[in-house]
Formats: structure tokens, sequence, C-alpha cells
């Protein structure tokens, strides 16, 4: 007494035939960071296998996202001075800008996407300029997320990322490019950002831990699902090309909310802490790091994920060339 769904799954060849969804390297957006200096190339310990590169040590990791025919790239900067108000992020000489310039001339076909945000530039780590109370300042910080975004789009990216959640920088940066000339640059909401421990190796490999308090005013609190669907409405009304859920894994039911409510395409982000817990099993023997790793992103994918960020990026992409 078998049912019919079963029967269609005696060989792999019928499973291949009645499979719903499929990892592609299509789908992903690999995290560079990149620090300002010379002869960089550090090993973060958190994340084994990323490094920070400076841009004189940075090509063969790019040759070989090339040669593994990632689509692209997300930039993060980590710059060798800052500030209150991380003034290094509209610097159209910054460690961002010369990153962009570098990558377009002698990789023109990757695709550079820049994180558009203050953390790794302000001397107390938060996403902003503070106001009295050591909260972020919204609509102060909102000019500077303009004149940032105008930097990069001058600089030659492809498309911005503002990761701060920072309310109406959609519709800011959108003004501000119009204004500009770069009507057709495309903006990647972080729509829908939880304020998680996930991103605990990132603020180590990027430098951007608070030096005080949390991120809780301004992220989302993981306890909420209802929200997520009026934050993930402001980026849409606001002009957001494609909308974000972060981290990915803990937050699936909320890639497939966006999914189903949002005729736009849904990225996730595959964050440091998931990497971290699967390269460390993995390291230690106690999970297939590999099969692991493909079933979670798979299920980013069977979530509605349309892209997926990763730092796992190039490792897929070479399995999925192998098989
Ligand atoms: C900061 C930013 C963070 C990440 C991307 N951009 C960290 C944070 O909000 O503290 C996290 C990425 C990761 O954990 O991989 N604007």
């Amino acid at each position: 007494m078998i049912n019919r769904t079963r029967r269609l799954r005696k060989t792999e060849n019928i499973r291949r035939l009645v499979r719903e969804n499929k990892l592609t390297t299509d789908d992903l957006i690999f995290p560079l960071f990149i620090e300002e200096g010379e002869n960089i190339e550090t090993e973060i310990k958190s994340m084994p296998g990323i490094k920070r590169f400076s841009l004189d040590k940075i090509s063969t990791e790019l040759d070989e996202v090339i040669s593994l025919n990632i689509p692209a790239v997300l930039l993060f900067g980590i710059p060798s001075r800052k500030d209150d108000v991380g003034t290094e992020t509209w610097n159209d000489d910054g460690i961002v800008q010369q990153a962009i310039r570098f990558i377009k001339k002698n990789y023109p076909r990757l695709y550079v996407i820049t994180d558009v945000c203050f953390c790794e530039y302000t001397i107390h780590g938060h996403c902003g300029i503070l106001n009295d109370n050591n909260d972020v300042d919204n609509d102060a910080t909102l000019i500077n997320l303009s004149k940032q975004a105008i930097s990069h789009a001058k600089a030659g990216a492809d498309m911005l990322a503002p990761s701060g959640m920072i309310d109406g920088s959609i519709i800011k940066m959108r003004e501000a490019l119009d204004n500009t000339g770069y009507y057709d640059l495309p903006i990647m909401g972080y729509s829908v950002k939880y304020s998680s421990a996930f991103y605990g190796p990132f603020r180590d490999a990027a430098d951007s831990t608070p030096t005080f308090g949390d991120r809780k005013t301004y992220q989302m609190d993981p306890a909420n699902r209802d929200e997520a669907m009026r934050e993930a409405a402001f980026d849409d009304l606001e002009g957001a090309d494609i909308l974000m859920v972060k981290p990915a894994l803990s937050y699936l039911d909320i890639v497939r909310d966006l999914k189903n409510n949002y005729d736009r395409p849904i990225a996730c982000y595959n964050v440091s802490g998931e990497y971290a817990m699967i390269k460390a099993a993995g390291d230690k023997g106690w999970i297939d790091e590999e099969k692991v790793m493909m079933e979670s992103l798979l299920s980013m994918k069977r979530a509605g994920a349309d892209i997926i960020i990763t730092y796992f990026a190039k490792e897929v992409a070479k399995i999925l060339k192998r098989d």
C-alpha cells in the first residue's frame, strides 16, 4: 500500500523529473571584504575560507569567481579611517569606490553590488549618525546615505544595497540617484533585517561591532512575522527593485511570506553565523559539510528565494560544475 507520491521517488531519474526546486550558480551572490591598505590577505577566524583582502591581493579571488561563473559580488569596505559619522563612505577615493573601479576595469563581466551602510566606518560601530540619546538619528543618516549612494554610483557600481534598516533609505536614495542621472541603477532593499546573533562572525570580519548598545531600535525583533510584511511594504512602495530577508535559515517563513505577497525578486542573506556553524560542525566531522551546505541553500530556494547571498558561493559553484 504505497501512495502516488512514493511511486515517483523510486529512482534518481524519476526524482529528477518531479523535482520542484534547483539550486544553480545563477542564484548566487558572493560577499567580499575589501580592506584599505596593502598586502592584506587575512583569514577571518570565525569564517574559515573567507578572507579580508586589500586590492593588490584580490585578483586570485576574483579570477576564481569569474572562472566559476558566479554572476555577482557584494562589496563590504573596511576603511583605515573611522569617525563619528562615517565620512569615508562618501569619499570618491574611498576603499569601496576604488574597489568598484578596479573590478569594473579588470573584470567587466562581473556584476558589482555595494553595501551602503556606516557601521564599518563609524567609531561607535552603529549604522548611522547618533543623536543625543545615542540612538541612530534616522533622518540625519538619510542625508549621508544619499551621498554614499551617489559616490558608489559615480565609481560604477551596478546595484546598491543599503543594509542599515534606516527608514526612508530606498526613497531617498532613489531620488538622489534619479536626480543625478542614475535612474537605471537598481536598489536591493534589506527590507526585512532582524536584530540577529547570527551576525557575530561578520562583525569580527568587518570590524563593525557596536562599541556600546545593540541594533534593536533599528533592526527587527526576531519574534515578529507580521511586522516583516509592514517593513517589506515600505521598501516596495519606496521603489526597491529587489526585497531581501536577512538572516536566511531561521527566517524562511518570512522568505515565503514575501514570495507569496510581492511580485518582486526575493533575495535572502545566508549570513556569517549560518556559515560558521556548518563550517565548525563539518570541521569536527559531526556533519557532512557539503551535503548540509547544499541542503540549506536548497531550502532557501524552496522557501521562495530567487537570489541567495552566501559565503558558500564558490564552494557551491564548484560542486554544481562538478555534478
Ligand atoms: C551591517 C551589516 C551586517 C551584516 C551585513 N551588513 C551586520 C549587522 O547588521 O550587524 C551581516 C552579514 C553577515 O552576518 O554575514 N550593516
